[in-house]
């Protein structure tokens, strides 16, 4: 027996960061219950450039099957036009293998890493749950007269009962081993008919849970909040566009892209785990991205796989790295890509 994974490293700082997530891996491997058997996937911009492939046709249906979770690095190359490949892999493996939950926690590890005046590691303490399969990312709509000057575009906001009321359970559930917390945000207030459905479902999902405290913020209102009062939230849910949005504002507040963590999970799944960051084709080849968004991802997926206590490991590993300013230039330290990756990896390795 083994834990199954597929690594999809994919463009850019993806290749450099998931380097450095496996190396973490790698050292943490003697304290996993069940070893890890790790296969590597080319995915990405050079394999589309070489011979068209995306997603290819079955795949995610045998990752399904054959592997028990991915860890994923990112998508995104200039050279592909409209980037249709990221579209096709990243968006298609969440469809295809229904990951609803976007789970993206917003921590700060040292109160030097927040540009919020006053506010320290005490005060933020987040997990926003992003509704991961549907709302405008559903792909419904289409052009009409394209490329005249009487174009129309569209793309339906597409939100289902049972979508919305899944993505809501699992925040309940998350809240309730948490601080007991939970704001669904929304923007029912211009959009009645998708987001009154947010609404319904999140008052009759709430009765199941009364344990705990919810209370609900308009989307606009939820991003000053979490810039002016972030101690107020526990767990944010909301939809897929708004928690895209709202995850990288919650990465700006505890120290940048470069150390948020996320896993899309459809739980018992096979479910996939990446940085929140892209390619960053600005910084990509120079080794200078930061690897612990990716190596906090890996962390979490091993928390899906069921191993607590390595994933406790790698945490407690990054957050002496991080404390200890053995970190990439972004996080005001000096090391490369690799010895910061290095770095963690040892002190997982020692710390055994
Ligand atoms: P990005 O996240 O790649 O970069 C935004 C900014 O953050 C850049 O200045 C970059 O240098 C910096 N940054 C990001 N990760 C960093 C890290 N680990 N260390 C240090 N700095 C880091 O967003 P973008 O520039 O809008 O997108 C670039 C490409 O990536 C696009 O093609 C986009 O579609 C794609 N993308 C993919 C994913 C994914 O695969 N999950 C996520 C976001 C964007
Ligand atoms: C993310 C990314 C993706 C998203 C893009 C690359 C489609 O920004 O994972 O946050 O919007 O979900
Ligand atoms: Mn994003």
């Amino acid at each position: 027996m083994s834990h199954r994974v597929a690594v999809i490293p994919g463009d850019g700082i993806g290749i450099e960061v998931t380097r450095e997530a496996v190396r973490v891996l790698e050292a943490v491997a003697p304290r996993l219950r069940t070893p890890l058997a790790l296969e590597h996937l080319d995915w990405g911009a050079e394999r589309w450039l070489r011979d068209g492939t995306t997603l290819p046709a079955g795949a995610a249906a045998e990752l399904a099957r054959a592997q028990h979770a991915i860890l994923f690095g990112a998508l995104g190359d200039p050279r592909v036009p409209d980037q249709v490949h990221a579209r096709d892999i990243l968006l298609g493996l969440r469809f295809q293998l229904d990951l609803y939950i976007n789970l993206r926690p917003v921590r700060l590890l040292d109160d030097r890493l927040t540009p919020l005046k006053g506010k320290t590691t005490a005060d933020i303490d987040l997990v926003v749950f992003r509704e991961n399969t549907e709302g405008l990312y559903a792909g419904v709509g289409g052009n009409f007269k394209r490329d005249t000057p009487d174009e129309v575009a569209i793309n339906e906001d597409l939100n289902t009962r049972k979508g919305v009321e899944r993505i809501l359970r699992a925040a309940f559930d998350c809240a309730r081993i948490r601080r007991k917390k939970l704001t669904m945000s929304d923007k029912a207030n211009a959009m009645p008919q998708a987001h009154g459905l947010w609404q319904r479902a999140w008052k009759a999902v709430a009765r199941d849970y009364p344990d705990v405290q919810t209370d609900h913020l308009y989307i606009d209102v939820a991003a000053m909040e979490l810039v002016r009062a972030p101690e107020r939230f526990d767990v944010i849910v909301t939809s897929n566009m708004f928690g895209d949005i709202l995850t990288d504002l919650g990465a700006a507040i505890v120290g940048g892209l470069g150390l948020a963590a996320s896993g899309n999970i459809h739980p018992g799944r096979c479910s996939l785990f990446e940085p929140v960051h892209g390619s960053a084709p600005d910084i990509a080849g120079r080794g200078i991205a930061n690897p612990l968004g990716a190596i906090s991802s890996a962390a979490l997926m091993l928390r899906h796989l069921g191993e607590d206590a390595a994933a406790e490991a790698i945490d407690a590993a990054v957050a002496r790295a991080v404390r200890g300013e053995r970190t990439t230039r972004d996080l005001g330290g000096k090391l490369t890509t690799e010895a910061c990756g290095k770095a963690v990896a040892d002190d997982v390795a020692q710390a055994a």
